[in-house]
């Protein structure tokens, strides 16, 4: 083997990889243009990829999945703790020994007939003291190819991790060996057999039987929020599925907030905001759409970065209108998977134009017209662009010491009850909203979508441990830093009785983040409401929007007896992680009722 490393730990385990799922031949990624390109050009040439238009979408490629492999898949995502109560009863558990001898089994020559790639990755700027390495070892070049947009890879790993740096071993096959010319198919996968699991104590992640997202990409869901939740509770910071973003005031200040919003509520979208006009002088500025890794500085504040160079963002529904910012992200240098093909060979999906084309290719391969009856693109058909192209990237948005973080914010989708945008008291009262949050159920999800899910912290499919231990996790957090941020709820999706949105979203949620903003550095009023800190009418910058004090009042009632109602169904969670869940949550429930 001729390993650009000396790495001994990662030797072996690179050996005892191809010693076990038996590839055809062995590649280390370097992570070069060069790389990229013949990989690229090696898959459109076998028919896997489709090139773009290049004068249309330079260097830019279309892929498409086998259609039972199409999201991330909860039901097969494991946490495999060595106690069962580590892992707790919002995650799929087995015994490590028991996981690790049955996908063994599953690995055994499961790479047969394919390369086996080694892909170094540094999640966060290479060299970041918040950073982490990690490397993939996987037997496809489209993962490969999608890792090179949505981390650092190749070379420069290498050499920060030196001879015995620590990294997280990453195993991915899409468990499809070529046997027979018939198994080299467009989308290898094996829907029947997938796994996707985690061994928190060893660090260690385990994929098998998928090629999609965040099953195959391992540095984002695996490591980015599963296992590095688990290190940052050992550790003492936080790795959160949260958004970062920066508000840039007329006069030049810049303040920092994350947010967490459960998949599909539209985090890209707010990662990106585009302020109106009216609001000369605001800007928002992008750090990260998905992920973020939080530490505590030596000053006593919160720093964050992103662990992602690049977006996974969905597709469908984006646009010039509702996100020029990702639409720009995607111009070029991009990676589309799922989306449809125009006749002139570039894509589309549904809500990129207002204007239907006459004839597209959809997702699956087929002739599609607009009198067909399924949509184009996939649902979750999705881009993969890298962050460098987004117009609004923040100069800091590689700065190894992160940004200093003076908000969070929490929200989910609600039609009913839950207004615009209201402060927690305090900081334990922060936590207790996100760990209620709640919202509809998404894609990858199993249920009816429409019904209600609690989604603690926007963090119920990515948390790599007890979820009663990880509120206990945040309070402590609270406690060791001189000045918290301060933590705001916000609800963009609230519904009139008649099903209209009572609140226009997208550009517009710059008059919320503006209140927030303000608040933070105790710039504007708020009253005080029986669920938090609450902005009056004239508390908001109205400019070029014509919002009556009515339609706010109706946006921001609260109606004590159905909050009471509310507030009481938070027992259902509660209930669910009664054994380790922190008193403080008992206890702050007990006095929201009773100031009802
Ligand atoms: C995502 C998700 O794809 O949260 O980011 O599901
Ligand atoms: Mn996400």
């Amino acid at each position: 083997m001729n390993a650009p490393t000396t790495h001994r730990r990662l030797l072996k385990w690179v050996e005892e990889t191809i010693a076990l799922c038996k590839p055809k031949s062995v590649f280390w990624a370097d992570g070069s243009q060069e790389e990229y390109d013949t990989l690229m050009a090696q898959m459109v040439e076998s028919g896997v990829a489709i090139k773009l238009n290049e004068e249309k979408r330079p260097n830019s490629f279309l892929f498409r999945s086998d259609p039972r492999d199409v999201a991330r898949v909860e039901k097969r995502t494991f946490i495999c703790s060595v106690n069962p109560d580590d892992a707790g009863p919002t995650n799929n558990w087995e015994d490590p020994q028991v996981m690790k001898e049955k996908l063994r089994g599953l690995y055994d020559g499961c790479m047969r007939g394919r390369t086996l790639y080694v892909i170094p990755f540094s999640m966060g700027p290479i060299g970041s003291p918040i950073s982490q390495i990690g490397v993939e070892i996987s037997d496809s070049a489209y993962v490969v190819c999608n890792m090179r947009i949505m981390t650092r890879i190749g070379a420069k790993v290498l050499e920060v991790l030196g001879d015995d740096g620590f990294f997280v071993p990453c195993l991915h096959s899409v468990g499809k060996p070529i046997l027979s010319p018939e198994d080299d198919v467009q989308w290898p996968c094996n829907p029947e057999d997938t796994h996707i699991v985690h061994f928190p104590e060893e660090r260690l992640i385990w994929s098998y039987g998928s090629g999609y997202g965040g099953n195959a990409l391992l540095g984002k869901k695996c490591f980015a929020l599963r296992i590095a939740s688990a290190m940052a509770r050992d550790e003492g910071w936080l790795a959160e599925h949260m958004l970062i973003l920066g508000v840039k005031e007329p006069d030049g200040k810049k303040t920092y907030v994350a947010a967490a919003f459960p998949s599909a509520c539209g985090k890209t979208n707010f990662a990106m905001l585009q302020p109106p006009v009216e609001m000369e002088g605001y800007e928002v500025t992008t750090i990260g759409d998905d992920i973020a890794w939080i530490k505590p500085g030596e000053d006593g504040h919160l720093y964050a970065i992103n662990p992602e160079a690049g977006f996974f963002g969905v597709a469908p529904g984006t646009s010039n209108l509702t996100n020029a910012n990702a639409m720009a992200s995607c111009s070029k240098d991009a990676i589309f998977t799922n989306c449809a093909l125009t006749d002139d060979g570039d894509i589309w999906w549904e809500g990129m134009t207002k204007e239907v084309p006459d004839h597209l290719i959809d997702w699956k391969g087929k002739d599609w017209t607009p009198g067909s009856e399924t949509p184009s693109a996939h649902p979750n058909a999705r881009f993969t662009a890298p962050a460098a192209l987004c117009p609004t990237i923040d100069p800091a948005w590689e700065d190894p010491n992160g940004v200093k973080i003076s908000a969070f914010i929490f929200g989910g989708r609600r039609m009913n009850d839950v207004p615009l945008v209201f402060q927690a008291f305090n900081w334990a009262h922060g936590v207790y909203l996100g760990a209620t949050m709640g919202s509809e159920l998404t894609a990858a999800a199993e249920g009816t979508v429409g019904n209600l899910r609690r989604d603690p912290m926007a963090m119920l499919p990515f948390i790599g441990y007890h979820m009663g231990d990880y509120f206990h996790h945040w309070l402590k957090m609270g406690r060791q830093l001189k000045e918290p941020p301060r933590i705001f709820h916000v609800n963009w999706f609230r519904k009139s009785p008649d099903g209209k949105w009572l609140w226009p979203g997208f550009g517009q949620n710059m008059r919320v983040l503006r209140w927030i903003v303000d608040r933070t550095a105790g710039h504007t009023r708020a009253f005080e409401s029986p669920i938090g800190w609450m902005p009056h009418y004239d508390d908001i910058d109205w400019r070029g929007l014509d919002f009556t004090e009515e339609e706010w009042n109706e946006l921001m009632a609260i109606d004590r007896d159905k909050m009471k109602f509310q507030t009481l169904s938070h027992e259902e969670l509660f209930l669910q992680l009664f054994d380790r869940l922190p008193k403080e949550m008992i206890f702050l429930r007990e006095l929201l009722i009773s100031s009802y």
